[in-house]
């Protein structure tokens, strides 16, 4: 199946038409700008901009920045705060013309890396994290998704995690990659700490990069780069909407069917 993947991101939003049965993006990625201020009303034009540019008439999914329950919008704290408590799927749904699927934007790229990328064979407890402009978190026990975690903001340092160790943090305090990278590790043995994992997967732009930083971790669980890096958001947006309960998008994340099979 052919469905168009979108993931809107703090700072850029790209579509891709997906095959879903491989996980393979099927044309090159569209992207524009994430509008600012990234009002509702602004993103979902943007998104009907990107459908057009492809003339989808197909399934559509949706990745998106912040906790979404049953279609709506819990909170997007690197959006804005006029997305508390707007039905996303309502709204993305009219300004598409057709249905969209939506579901937080880690959970997604989540179930792409666990389906296709990096947790293929993963077992036990995995937590599959986005460093970008925020720090998204996926939960996984074995290839079962915990939606919706917003592991981001748990407390580091009495800060927000997200201003200590997302990609963001690092560039607008030009830290090197060794101090940000302690930031890192503190913020993963927490996870560690609290949720006793076995394996974590590092996504975002940033994983592109992963040798200049995972190397210098020193947590105990085990820790590869994401696979899919740029492309998960894409791919798993797609993923979710061809699996969602009648591809319309209930906002509840579903376990990814091999997973279902084992
Ligand atoms: C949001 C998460 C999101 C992450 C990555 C965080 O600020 O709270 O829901 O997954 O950013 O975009």
């Amino acid at each position: 199946m052919q469905v168009l993947g979108i993931d809107i991101g703090g700072s850029g939003m790209k579509a891709a038409p997906v095959n879903t049965a491989t996980g393979k993006l099927t044309a090159e990625p569209q992207r524009l700008d994430t509008p600012d201020p990234a009002t509702p009303a602004a993103v979902a034009e943007a998104l009907a901009e990107l459908v057009r540019r492809f003339s989808w008439r197909g399934r559509i999914g949706c990745g998106f920045p912040g906790a979404v329950r049953r279609g709506v919008v819990l909170g997007a704290a690197n959006l804005s705060p006029a997305w508390d408590g707007v039905n996303a799927v309502e709204l993305f749904t009219a300004a598409a013309g057709r249905a969209v699927a939506v579901a937080n934007d880690a959970d997604v790229a989540g179930l792409a890396e666990m389906r296709f990328g990096a947790g293929r064979a993963a077992r036990g407890v995995t937590l599959v994290i986005t460093l970008g402009t925020g720090i998204g978190t996926a939960l996984f026990v074995d290839h079962v998704l915990v939606p919706n975690t917003e592991f981001g903001h748990i407390e580091l340092d009495g800060r927000d995690a997200e201003e200590v160790a997302s990609a963001r943090a690092r560039k607008e305090k030009s830290l090197g990659w060794k101090k940000w990278a302690r930031g890192v590790d503190r913020y993963l043995q927490r996870m560690c700490r609290y949720l006793s994992l076995d394996r974590i997967i590092v996504g975002g732009g940033v994983s592109k990069k992963h040798e200049k930083f995972l190397p210098l971790l020193t947590v105990g669980a085990e820790v590869v780069p994401a696979r899919l890096r740029n492309e998960a958001g894409i791919i798993g947006a797609a993923l979710y909407a061809a699996e969602a309960r009648g591809g319309r998008g209930s906002g509840r994340a579903r376990p990814a069917r091999a997973a279902r099979r084992r």
